[in-house]
């Protein structure tokens, strides 16, 4: 559910029209509903009450420090993955202790920014960087509360850039390699196990490969903790999905999620702990553009946008379906246009959607890609030199620009020209 509807005949983001938006900001832009962002971590939120837990938000997902301020206020916890998420984590207000680190090549300085600023745990992904982590916290004088993220070598059946927890993907310790890994790091004085972290992928519709990978996770538990450690903690990871193509897809709900997570590893007294990005912010958020043209090709027609790749990668790096829909609302019984829908940028790639039924539109047309909100504006780029687009949030009847859009002077600037050029 979000809070992208159409009222009187034209798309609305909670109570400001979206055309609103558009004529103070241009086009395209990036807007974000705070009402959806607080609805999707309240219903995680809600489905872990059976167990202390903490929501910490993918912050991959969408880094607005905007974003972030509303979810912290909310009661989230973060989930970053850089020392660049972990200071907009900070600036933003986030406290150290709902901070918690993921990711296969944290470095030794953004450990020890880290340790220094304060954060609840890192997630470590491997022999190597426990080693290095040993070394820093102990060059600081502490020690590191630490998970080791391990991969259940179960299918997430995702898209195959987005899954993470085969035994063939670059993340976690195996889990079969799991007691030994323990037992290295119990011998490191810079380290203190707390618990075990795992994540098997993005955009899962399917409950079955949490489930597999859960129980595997609460069988591990109870070894390790016949084995001496103390096990308190479990991150759970991020992955849930949602409905992209709303006409056909319903996948879980929170609450299913939750109640799967209180059936395989409730028992076990932990701490819970996830890591949700996209079902947080991804229907939070809407890509609105302007049609520029709409070109009759030999046996199609070309909607072309003002958007493009560079601004939402999701369809040319993932094959990824967005509903797009125009802002004003279609008549009922109107008849359907099929377009290519693409954006200006030079190569064939950037193609929103091929052979896309919708209502017919015109130049000048705006039109809102849904679900938007997740990996949309965090993974533009300025190819072509685009400038970035950018974010709006709206909170009931108000509005504001979170993240402006350079100017071309201020883009050309961040580059220099060496002297000897000059
Ligand atoms: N935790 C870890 C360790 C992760 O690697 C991820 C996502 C998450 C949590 C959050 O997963 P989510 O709940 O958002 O599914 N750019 C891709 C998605 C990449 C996901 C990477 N890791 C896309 O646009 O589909």
């Amino acid at each position: 559910m979000d809070h992208f509807l159409y009222r009187d005949g034209t798309l609305y983001a909670e109570d400001v029209p979206v055309a609103e938006i558009a004529a103070a900001v241009g086009t395209p832009f990036y807007v974000y509903s705070t009402a959806t962002l607080i609805r999707h971590f309240t219903l995680f939120d809600e489905a872990l009450d059976f167990a202390d837990h903490l929501v910490c938000f993918a912050m991959k997902s969408a880094s607005n420090q905007a974003i972030i301020k509303v979810l912290a206020n909310a009661g989230a916890g973060m989930d970053v993955v850089s020392g660049g998420e972990y200071l907009r984590a900070k600036a933003a207000g986030v406290p150290g202790d709902k901070i918690v680190f993921s990711g296969v090549g944290k470095t030794a300085d953004e450990m020890r920014m880290t340790l220094e600023g304060g954060i609840r745990q890192f997630n470590v992904e491997s022999e190597p960087e426990m080693v290095v982590l040993d070394q820093v916290a102990q060059s600081l004088g502490v020690v590191a509360p630490i998970t080791v993220r391990v991969n259940p070598d179960v299918d997430a059946k995702t898209h195959a850039k987005i899954a993470t927890g085969k035994s063939e993907n670059k993340f976690g310790i195996p889990i079969s390699r799991a007691r030994e890994v323990y037992a290295m790091a119990a011998k490191m004085p810079g380290l203190k196990v707390i618990g075990i972290d795992v994540h098997i992928g993005s955009q899962l519709t399917d409950l079955a490969p949490f489930e597999a990978a859960y129980r595997k996770v609460a069988e591990l538990t109870e070894q390790l903790r016949a084995d001496g450690h103390e096990i308190k903690r479990l991150d759970l990871g991020g992955g849930l999905g949602i409905p992209y193509a709303r006409s056909n897809e319903a996948p879980p709900l929170p609450t299913d999620y939750g109640a799967l997570i209180q059936r395989t590893v409730g028992h076990l007294g932990c701490e819970i702990e996830i890591e949700p990005g996209r079902l947080i912010s991804g229907n939070a958020g809407l890509m609105v553009s302007k049609v520029i043209y709409v070109k009759s090709g030999e046996d199609r027609d070309f909607l072309i946008l003002d958007s493009a790749m560079n601004d939402l990668i999701r369809p040319a790096m993932y094959e990824a379906w967005h509903d797009i829909v125009p802002v004003i609302e279609p008549a009922p019984g109107a008849a359907p246009a099929k377009y290519d829908i693409v954006g200006p940028v030079c190569e064939s790639g950037d193609t929103f959607a091929k052979g896309r039924e919708m209502p017919a539109v015109g130049p000048d047309d705006l039109v809102a890609f849904r679900s938007a909100g997740a990996y949309g504006a965090v993974m533009s780029s300025e190819y072509n030199s685009r400038p970035l687009i950018p974010e709006v949030l709206v909170d009931g009847d108000q509005f504001a620009v979170i993240r402006a859009r350079p100017t071309y002077e201020e883009m050309i600037a961040r580059d220099t020209v060496p002297v000897w050029l000059d």
